[in-house]
């Protein structure tokens, strides 16, 4: 099949979360399995940096919020093979930094404008109302920065006889990319269209709302999610919508999967010290720890490497429970001897609580604030234990990592965290299954009950090695999942 996946992220060229991963961890399967797919990205400044051969395949004008603008797509090639389309709108995407955010952290002023823009260029390419030399059969859009392709898809197909067919996924329903009405008429959006059974929200204008009304098929990406969503509690007041597609079979959950290429003990290059399964687990894992203390501590050498070191990598917002993290520390380091490793950004509020639980617990907490590929890599694999104690969570990719590293995660029963982890006990631990400690509510109380039943377990070194080696043997890779796509392509686009 030749799908045109559009997605506002993808690594290794720009990434600010799980999203990136996903797209570049799909596309090479789906390529894998022997279908053509071409991402299209927004032309932001810093990956155009990246990228060596560039070329020009059309261009087209666009009137958007009364501004004529001059659009190019662009061709490229990235190093994985998959092809690339890039669609540069200057003023609008040249700009330096954050793909969503200015440097103090708040919202680009002009993302409406942006993505909305975006989207409608995509839907004409999705089309190929540009007369590209390639010609999709239909396209896959990916959280609200897309929400509008299939919206504009639909709109341009109404006065010829192309077929609009796409798949949108929901990666996270939290962010609706909610702007005004003026937004909606300045993208030259039908009026008809403004009413809840379309792309009004509650007064408001949703994009990914148009993802959710006019694409053929929805899917997010895992079943526990797929199931939250059509609820009061999980909907963000698109639950309504969700039941309605449920009902009619167009609602799917597949869980993500991990990029084994990139995210590997045994092939790492920013770990250390490689290890796998079957040989020398332990002993490297302990090497990989004595790094990631080097790196994060200022004086390793009076750390106990013999304690447990629990370590989290993330986005430091309310959904990801850093607050329960942030409360659940102190009386950890008090009363026990466990140890803690940081990595992440996100709210003022709770970098500025982590930085203070550093300063205070020089020998038992390590904390860096920001963004850092290979430090994230390091912690997975010199971490005892991982901590997810997210309120939600669409799927979530770092328990995943932390199972395939040998670094069992401590979990909360939500989304893709319920999905892939399974609570060790006495007996999910002797038949295979168990894989990590699962906390049944989002509370403080129960993190710490599963931080210490985590801390007592890695008191009993065979039991705690069957632990890692549960979670290694699963198998997260991408291929199950990138069937499970191409089923609803087939059947869908
Ligand atoms: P989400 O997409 O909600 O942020 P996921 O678990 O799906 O959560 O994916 C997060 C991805 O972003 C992982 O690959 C994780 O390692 C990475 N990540 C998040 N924060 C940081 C950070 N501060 N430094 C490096 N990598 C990070
Ligand atoms: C979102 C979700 C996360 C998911 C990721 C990739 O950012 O918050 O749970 O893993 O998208 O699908």
């Amino acid at each position: 099949m030749r799908v045109l996946f559009a997605t506002s992220e993808i690594y290794p060229l720009v990434k600010t979360g799980g999203l990136a991963d996903v797209a570049a961890g799909l596309c090479n399967a789906l390529q894998q399995l022997n279908h053509e797919v071409t991402v299209i990205l927004p032309a932001y400044l810093d990956v155009m940096e990246q990228l060596d051969s560039v070329y020009e395949v059309a261009h087209i004008g666009e009137n958007v919020c009364g501004i004529e603008r001059r659009v190019r797509i662009l061709r490229a090639e990235n190093d994985s093979g998959v092809n690339m389309l890039l669609v540069d709108i200057p003023g609008l995407f040249d700009r330096a930094g954050n793909p969503y955010q200015n440097e103090q952290g708040n919202d680009w002023w002009d993302n409406g404008e942006r993505f909305g823009l975006f989207s409608r260029v995509v839907a004409r390419v999705a089309l190929n109302q540009l007369d590209l030399d390639w010609a999709p059969e239909g396209g896959h859009c990916n959280d609200w920065q897309t929400g509008l392709v299939p919206a504009f898809m639909r709109l341009f197909a109404s006065d010829s006889n192309l077929k609009p067919r796409s798949v949108f996924t929901i990666h996270n329903l939290s962010y609706s990319g909610k702007f005004p009405y003026s937004l909606f008429a300045g993208l030259g959006l039908p009026d008809t269209w403004w009413n809840p059974d379309m792309l009004e929200f509650y007064g408001e204008f949703s994009m990914l709302k148009g993802g959710l009304v006019c694409a053929e098929h929805i899917t997010t990406v895992s079943p526990t999610y797929a199931a939250e969503i059509c609820t009061p509690a999980g909907g963000f007041g698109f639950e309504g919508i969700l039941q309605q597609c449920a009902v009619q079979g167009k609602l799917s959950g597949i869980i993500n999967g991990i990029d084994t290429e990139v995210w590997n003990p045994a092939r790492d290059s920013y770990i250390a010290y490689p290890y796998s399964v079957e040989k020398g687990r332990v002993a490297q894992k302990k090497r990989n720890k004595q790094h990631v203390l080097q790196e994060l501590a200022p004086q390793s050498a009076s750390v106990d490497a013999t304690a447990p070191l629990m370590g989290s990598v993330g986005r430091m917002v309310e959904q990801k429970g850093t607050d329960l993290l942030l409360k659940a520390i102190v009386p950890m380091v008090e009363e026990t001897d466990a140890n803690f490793v940081i990595l992440g950004s996100g709210e003022h509020i709770y970098e500025h609580g982590f930085t203070q639980l550093a300063r205070r617990y020089p020998e038992r907490v390590f904390v860096r604030i920001g963004y850092a590929e290979d430090l994230a890599h390091q912690i997975e694999a010199g971490a005892d234990a991982f901590l997810m104690p997210s309120r939600f969570e669409p799927c979530g990719l770092n328990q995943m990592y932390s199972l395939a590293y040998g670094t069992p995660p401590i979990v909360h029963a939500t989304g893709g965290l319920k999905d892939t982890v399974v609570d060790a006990s006495p007996e999910s631990l002797a038949t295979g299954d168990g894989t990590g400690f699962v906390m049944q509510e989002a509370t403080t109380a129960e993190l710490r009950r599963c931080l210490e039943r985590a801390v007592e377990l890695y008191r009993r070194p065979r039991a705690w090695q069957k632990l890692q080696k549960n979670a290694m043997s699963q198998d997260f890779g991408w291929q199950r999942s990138a069937a499970a796509y191409l089923e609803i392509y087939q059947s869908q686009i």
